[in-house]
């Protein structure tokens, strides 16, 4: 089964603009072939129960979760608390929370604590690692990135985005896709150390080129700015289809 996520990151500012959004990507599935795809919404903590009240056709996923169970930690959302809202999957580990500090350790926690409750983590490798580097340099990257958030984990029900941290398109990244030659060489090895686990690629995945990143080893798409136009993000499941 290939997976399309996208990560609405903390857009769009209104409520109305969310519920605008939600709609018409739920209108728009309708269409979609999909028998082989699992689409999911990845709204911003707040905009859940709208996505949830709004969305039937493409399951809830949020951008991020605390690794503890509960307590007094001011600003945090536990996953106890995510399941309320019946999201399933959660991203963990992306370049914009590793760029404010999170750990490896914090992000293997935090894997541990979803699959703890029944939640499908996405993990996002790819911090760190810069444009025009040595593919090999690269690959050290990941493969550290690999090992310490994977610690005491299997890669079985487990999505894997590689996510080139120069390739996302607002932000920390330059607004260009790595080539798909880059993103098969990357996905196999990341298949040879986590064998079991579906690798997905993220970076500026765009109407125009998400046909290209599909391959065998790549099962999908962790989608931000295009997602947030319901048109462009509909192109991109129909290219994975
Ligand atoms: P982008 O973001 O598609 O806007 O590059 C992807 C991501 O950061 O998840």
């Amino acid at each position: 089964m290939k997976i399309i996520m996208a990560n609405w990151k903390m857009t769009p500012p209104a409520l109305g603009e969310a519920r605008r959004l939600c709609i018409q990507v739920e209108q728009g599935l309708l269409q979609v072939a999909r028998d082989n795809l699992t689409i999911v919404l990845a709204p911003p903590f707040v905009f859940l129960p709208l996505v949830q009240h709004c969305l039937h056709l493409a399951h809830l996923g949020a951008q991020n979760v605390s690794a503890e169970e509960q307590g007094p930690y001011t600003g945090e959302i536990s996953a106890t608390q995510l399941q309320q809202f019946n999201v399933e999957y959660v991203i963990i580990g992306h370049s914009e929370r590793r760029a404010l500090g999170e750990s490896d350790k914090l992000i293997n926690q935090k894997i541990k604590i979803v699959m703890r409750h029944g939640i499908y983590p996405i993990l996002c490798v790819g911090f760190g690692t810069k444009k025009g580097q040595s593919v090999a340099a690269i690959k050290t990257i990941i493969k550290k990135q690999l090992r310490l958030g994977l610690s005491g984990i299997g890669s079985t029900k487990l999505t894997i985005a590689y996510e080139p941290v120069w390739a996302i398109s607002r932000g920390l990244g330059t607004g260009k896709a790595a080539t798909p030659k880059h993103v098969a060489e990357i996905a196999e090895f990341i298949k040879s150390i986590a064998p079991q686990a579906r690798i997905i690629y993220g970076g500026s995945v765009d109407a125009k080129n998400a046909a290209s990143f599909a391959n065998e080893n790549i099962q999908g798409a962790l989608v931000g700015g295009a997602s947030l136009v319901a048109s462009e993000f509909l192109e991109i499941i129909k290219a994975f289809s």
